[in-house]
């Protein structure tokens, strides 16, 4: 047999998919970006047919560019962006609605009356999760309550909800399979991440039925064989993780305390607590790293919203530069003595402050103020989140204290980010030869469960360091900074927190 595996990845802006060897080399890409919908301020929708039709087509590229077919792949690995919600008719396969994205905030007014309630205390005990309309089970009450005739279909059976790898297993297997990985479901505010099950009480408490709902398995299971018709053959799929969890995997980061941290559209930094679920008391997410062999490895996850999505901000909104490549250079011009922050809470705050309603601002703005200056806030403001969440991790888990943080995503190869950001943090940022690590972590499940990889051990000897960002900056402006950032983000809060 041989060990190519394909990777699918299936993020906020666009699709991917690449072949990797056994040797964890990349082989083959296909890339789709597709188009975001944006129908009010605050909401943000995709359309499931273009999310699947770009699936299909750069599974077929990545294939193609590798000169592989259906039967050199040993198996198939799914990774997606989370919390996006599909419900589609099971007769039809056809979705009700646009699938609604992580991003979403239309269901606040619903989350302010679940923590009205007093819900908090039973989602956070059963799902590690803080109320807040990231989450996908107010996205599907959502759908249920807004689309005609969609509740009664769905308490009818007639209805089948997803997050996006389930609603592309179910595409790719032909309708046969309707399943989810348990980190996918554990970002849904309806899964006992204890109990590894749906729960009926959060079902109750956010009016979801229960017919609804796909079977949750490990990460690496047998999840069915793809429809002969869409490859020319059929692929066994082996492998589901949430994105944030296939990059943990990809980071080799399986030890308890070994934290990682994800610079997309958005920033998630994952710390693997181990066996221990850790219920955090500076609201981070206690969440699932990922499950296998029936056995769940638990996370804190830190989530913030707005990490390269600033960077294309300054691109495509503010347009001061051509090039997100262009921002490294300008932050290390500018001028160290003026101190600008810009708080990107452009839908929201995340982790540690989930406030809905925050709007992002820019502080300490002066007639010298330049693009320069903007740019590094832009930045620094991505390092200043991740501090926090790190310090946040630490004061919830002795285990984060000595962490070294493995990064990837696009923003981590801007050498003075990182530097920046060890600075910061005040601690080494190691930043592996491999950067597709989402990708690479959806395929190291598939190709474990199809036995072409070898297991964890062997999967960690073969990580490798491409640079180490040693702690640089001197404590007392190292403070100095920290403190400025936190006085913004509290000018920035919203009368609701
Ligand atoms: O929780 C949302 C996250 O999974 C999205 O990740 O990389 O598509 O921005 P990304």
């Amino acid at each position: 047999m041989s060990g190519y595996v394909l990777a699918i990845d299936q993020g906020t802006t666009s699709s991917r998919a690449i072949v990797f060897d056994d040797s964890t080399r990349i082989v083959g890409v296909g890339q789709q970006e597709f188009p975001q919908i944006l129908p009010r301020p605050g909401w943000v929708e995709h359309d499931p047919e273009e999310i699947w039709r770009s699936v299909l087509a750069t599974a077929k590229a990545a294939l193609a560019d590798a000169s592989l077919s259906a039967r050199d792949i040993a198996a198939i690995g799914i990774t997606n962006q989370r919390e996006t919600t599909v419900l589609w008719d099971r007769e039809t396969g056809e979705p009700v609605h646009n699938a609604i994205v992580w991003q979403d905030r239309r269901t606040a007014e619903i989350c302010r009356r679940l923590s009205e309630d007093g819900a908090e205390a039973v989602i956070r005990e059963k799902t590690g999760l803080v109320i807040d309309p990231y989450f996908a089970g107010t996205k599907i009450a959502w759908i249920l309550d807004n689309v005609s005739g969609a509740r009664a279909r769905a308490e009818a059976g007639k209805l089948a909800f997803g997050t996006i790898d389930t609603f592309l297993l179910w595409r790719l297997t032909g309708g046969r399979v309707h399943a989810t990985d348990a980190t996918n479901a554990s970002r849904t505010m309806l899964f006992d991440t204890g109990a590894n099950e749906w729960d009926d009480e959060l079902l109750r408490l956010l009016r979801v039925p229960a017919s609804l709902l796909p079977e949750v398995r490990d990460c690496a299971a047998d999840f069915g064989l793809s429809d002969p018709a869409h490859f020319g053959g059929a692929i066994r799929i082996c492998g589901i993780a949430g994105d944030q969890h296939a990059a943990t995997l990809g980071n080799a980061c399986f030890e308890p305390g070994m934290l990682k941290a994800t610079y997309g559209t958005g920033c998630f930094a994952v710390l693997n607590t181990g066996p221990e679920r850790v219920a955090s008391n500076n609201r981070l997410l206690s969440t699932v790293a990922y499950r296998l062999d029936g056995k769940t490895t638990y996370a804190l996850e830190g989530s913030i919203f707005i990490a390269g999505a600033a960077v294309q901000w300054l691109r495509d909104g503010l347009k001061i530069v051509a090039q997100a490549a262009e921002t490294g250079p300008m932050a290390e011009r500018a001028d160290e003595t003026q101190d600008v922050y810009l708080v990107p809470a452009f839908t929201g705050l995340g982790a540690p402050w989930w406030d809905a309603d925050a709007r992002g601002a820019i502080y300490g703005l002066t007639r010298a103020t330049g693009p320069d200056e903007i740019a590094r806030a832009a930045l620094e403001a991505v390092c200043f989140q991740t501090a926090d969440l790190l310090s946040a991790m630490r004061r919830d888990w002795p285990g984060a204290a000595d962490t070294v943080l493995r990064v990837d995503g696009g923003m981590v190869a801007s050498d003075w980010t990182m530097q920046r950001l060890a600075d910061l943090l005040d601690a080494p940022v190691d930043r592996p030869t491999v950067l597709e690590t989402t990708a690479l972590g959806a395929a190291w499940l598939a190709g474990r469960q199809s036995g072409v990889w070898p297991d964890a051990a062997g999967f960690t000897a073969r990580w490798r360091l491409e640079r180490r960002f040693e702690p640089g900056m001197d404590a007392v402006t190292r403070g100095r900074k920290l403190a400025g950032w936190s006085r913004a983000v509290r000018r920035t809060l919203s009368d609701t927190v």
